[in-house]
């Protein structure tokens, strides 16, 4: 259940493949590196102003930089990439650190150098690294997760030899440059996660052999442009939580054979959902959340036979909800839309693989203990809140063992809480209004998050750093923080 968003993950991946490359280099000669990248190296050094895991502890003047920590060499020993991870991985555990400091301008007395991974060291700031307008050559910019800062350069077109941008997790400002259409050879172009304002230009649609194209997290507004039909590699379109608005474009459909991830959450995007979407055949995540999306959700996702994860939740749609043929959902979100589902779909309680289900506002109208899901071991979420359930969670709870948040507020439980199963990993508990009985166990003292307000509770309360409202309109419940129990 360890979530990276699929472009960081190929990030990561790069970085591996890289480390491999240098593995062999290092192998393979025994000459010192050429002095200009020596010296450019240092200057980035000299540049960093904490380096509190000795990330650059190996870069001593005078060694053969090629040895060092995150380089490459490659062609004639010159060094050919940087590649430094605020993530570390020493075989047993993911260790974050992080670097403090600026990118030196020196880099450009590295004439080889045709690629930069600086991933998720946290602190690196300043404006974009114009040392690389000065390597023509430039192929990988991979600069995630750090703070750099100002605008993109206008003239970023220039580096007509770059292949993959990433400038994801960052404080970029301003408009996204035209000129970025000249970078035709690019296959990943990412930049999520910065402050960027204005509308998608148009031009870029000539970037035809991109794979991954995300502006997700960004303040972009305008109509995503009608121009995927000539997108024919693209595999992840992500343009969650911006503020783009009108509906989606119908030239989307081209990218039917490839995609496997359409994000467009959280914007303001209206109109009916696709009929087309059901031809995606091999989409693995829909994320159509937070939208005003109305209508039914169309016939055709009954063919999406290889979802695993569909969010609708929070638009404006209606029943009936079409039948899926879905192996196995892994996540699924229909929340607070206007749907009369009547019961938990057969599709979802027979998933093999499924760890999130969220149907919160569904017009669910079951028994719970009647529902017998095929599998409960994987779950990590469950928000069944707002429906008209009856009967006890208690059977369903003692099927999980790494359950995170259970949410069912604002339904007609009725079952004593003094025998439901806390897992150890749950963290959140909502099971306010409802009908519980019986009083508050001193289990509930490990959870962050707790609700069990309007019930019918009652006794004295473990202690706990909860506030009243987590308890308040219950029965006879009393202890701080509610008022002291009568002697
Ligand atoms: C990895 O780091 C963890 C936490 O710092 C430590 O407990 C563990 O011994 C380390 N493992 C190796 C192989 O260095
Ligand atoms: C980040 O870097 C700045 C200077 O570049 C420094 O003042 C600050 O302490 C650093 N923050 C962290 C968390 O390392
Ligand atoms: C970018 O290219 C333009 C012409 O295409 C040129 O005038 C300009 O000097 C170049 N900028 C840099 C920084 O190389
Ligand atoms: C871009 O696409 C063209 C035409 O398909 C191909 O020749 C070229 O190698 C591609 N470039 C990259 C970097 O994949
Ligand atoms: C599913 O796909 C098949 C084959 O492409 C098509 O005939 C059928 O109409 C589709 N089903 C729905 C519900 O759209
Ligand atoms: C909980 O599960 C255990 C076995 O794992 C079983 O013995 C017990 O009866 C169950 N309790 C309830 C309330 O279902
Ligand atoms: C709830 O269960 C506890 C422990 O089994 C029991 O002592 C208590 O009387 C029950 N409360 C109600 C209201 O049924
Ligand atoms: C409540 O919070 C205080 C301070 O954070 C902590 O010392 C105490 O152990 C907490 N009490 C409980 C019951 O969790
Ligand atoms: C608990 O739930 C009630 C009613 O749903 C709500 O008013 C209250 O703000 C919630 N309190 C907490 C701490 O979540």
């Amino acid at each position: 259940m360890i979530s990276l968003s699929p472009s960081s993950l190929l990030s990561f991946i790069f970085l591996l493949f890289f480390t491999t490359l240098s593995l062999h280099c290092l192998s393979a000669s025994a000459a010192t590196c050429h002095p200009d990248d020596e010296a450019g190296l240092l200057a980035f050094k000299s540049g960093i102003t904490a380096d509190p895991s000795g990330m650059l502890s190996t870069w001593k003047k005078g060694t053969d930089c090629c040895k060092w920590n995150g380089i490459t060499c490659l062609v004639d020993n010159r060094v050919t990439a940087i590649s430094l991870s605020g993530q570390i991985n020493n075989g047993t555990t993911l260790i974050h650190t992080t670097l403090s400091g600026t990118i030196s301008s020196s880099l450009s007395k590295l004439k080889y150098l045709d690629g930069i991974y600086l991933l998720n060291l946290g602190n690196i700031s300043g404006s974009f690294p114009n040392f690389i307008f000065q390597l023509p050559n430039f192929k990988y910019i991979y600069i995630e997760n750090n703070k750099l800062s100002g605008q993109i350069p206008v003239n970023i077109g220039n580096l007509t030899k770059l292949e993959a941008l990433s400038l994801e997790g960052n404080f970029f400002s301003g408009r996204i440059p035209s000129s970025i259409s000249e970078l035709t050879q690019l296959t990943q172009l990412a930049l999520g996660g910065n402050r960027l304002t204005g509308t998608i230009p148009a031009s870029i649609q000539r970037l035809k052999n991109l794979t991954l194209l995300s502006f997700k997290s960004n303040q972009l507004s305008g109509e995503i442009p009608d121009f995927f039909s000539g997108f024919t590699n693209l595999r992840i379109l992500e343009l969650t939580q911006n503020k783009f608005t009108g509906k989606i474009p119908v030239s989307i459909s081209a990218l039917a054979t490839k995609l496997r991830y359409l994000e467009l959450g959280h914007n303001n995007l209206a109109g009916p959902i696709p009929d087309f979407l059901g031809k995606f055949h091999a989409l693995d995540t829909l994320d159509l959340s937070w939208n005003r999306f109305a209508g039914t959700v169309p016939k055709s996702f009954a063919n999406l036979t290889k979802i695993f994860n569909l969010d609708l939740s929070h638009n404006l749609l209606v029943d009936p909800f079409p039948e899926m043929h879905v192996k196995g959902i892994e996540s699924l979100d229909l929340s607070y839309n206007r749907f009369n589902l009547g019961k938990i779909p057969d599709w979802v309680t027979s998933s093999p693989i499924i760890y999130s289900l969220k149907l919160a506002k569904c017009g669910i109208k079951i028994k719970l203990d009647n529902w017998n899901p095929t599998q409960t071991y994987f779950y990590d979420y469950i928000d069944l809140s707002e429906n008209a359930i009856t009967g006890s969670p208690v059977k369903l709870l003692n099927r999980t063992d790494y359950l995170v948040g259970f949410y069912a507020s604002g339904n007609k439980l009725k079952f004593n809480l003094s025998s439901l199963k806390i897992p150890k990993t749950l963290k959140y508990l909502d099971i306010s209004r409802n009908l519980v009985v019986g009083n508050v166990p001193n289990a509930i003292g490990g959870l962050e998050k707790l609700n069990v307000s309007y019930n019918h509770l009652c006794g004295k309360l473990p202690a706990t750093n909860f506030s009243a409202s987590s308890f308040v309109g219950n029965d006879c419940l009393c202890g701080s923080p509610l008022p002291p129990c009568k002697v």
